[in-house]
């Protein structure tokens, strides 16, 4: 079973090591990524400058498809398990500002704490893109994940933001209030996040879709 989170250290060998691939991938991305018109993609494309490389360990900001939105809605059907949709606000270091044209990856393991199967992508099915909106906004609808198999590894959402002036990194897993595996660690990081607590209370919508708000500070 893969983690796809690394330890810190590991994060930050990870990007020492891409520091010089990054250099170049302006090029690369004109080459692989093709022609991107219109004024939203050039947003993209300043954006991807500042993604890491294909093949991360749990990086894919630059994998973002052309018609990005604020809101995105995984093709997900009941077999697929609970519904759920998580939305926030993305704001600036001062922690009032709101953020737009912010991408956000994400991704998480399917009901049974599984990501990717046979050829799927190591990150699964469960996988999006976001760019937030001119009030910073963003909404993506998918289902509960699940712990992985015999662990107690707490149910949890990877994200990462990338902006303008900033390289792809990852930020605080969506935790789920009432999740049992959530340990005493995970717990006392969210309390020090003030109004960006990653350990997010679902509540049903009037649509019946359990939902919840997690605001994003980036520091
Ligand atoms: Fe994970």
């Amino acid at each position: 079973m893969s983690e796809f989170v690394p330890k810190d250290l590991d994060r930050r060998r990870f990007l020492l090591e891409v520091g010089s691939t990054l250099a170049v991938l302006p090029l690369l991305s004109a080459c692989s990524i093709g022609t991107v018109a219109q004024a939203d993609s050039s947003i993209l494309g300043k954006l991807r400058r500042n993604a890491l490389p294909i093949g991360g360990e749990w990086s894919g900001a630059i994998e973002a498809p052309t018609d990005v939105s604020w809101r995105t809605e995984l093709p997900v059907t009941k077999d697929d398990g609970e519904r759920i949709r998580i939305a926030g606000t993305v704001f600036a270091s001062d922690g009032k500002t709101p953020s737009p044209n912010t991408l956000i990856y994400f991704y998480h393991t399917d009901k049974f704490g599984i990501y990717g199967r046979g050829n799927e992508h190591k990150h699964g099915k469960y996988r999006g893109w976001l760019l937030t909106d001119q009030k910073g906004r963003y909404e993506f609808s998918s289902i509960r994940p699940a712990s992985y198999p015999n662990s107690t590894q707490s149910q949890h959402i990877h994200m990462t933001v990338t902006t303008l002036d900033k390289r792809e990194d990852w930020i605080d897993s969506i935790l789920f209030e009432g999740d049992r595996f959530i340990s005493a660690r995970e717990r006392q990081e969210s309390g020090k996040r003030g109004g960006f607590q990653p350990i997010v209370k679902l509540t049903q919508g009037s649509d019946g879709i359990m939902t919840a708000t997690r605001d994003i500070l980036i520091s």
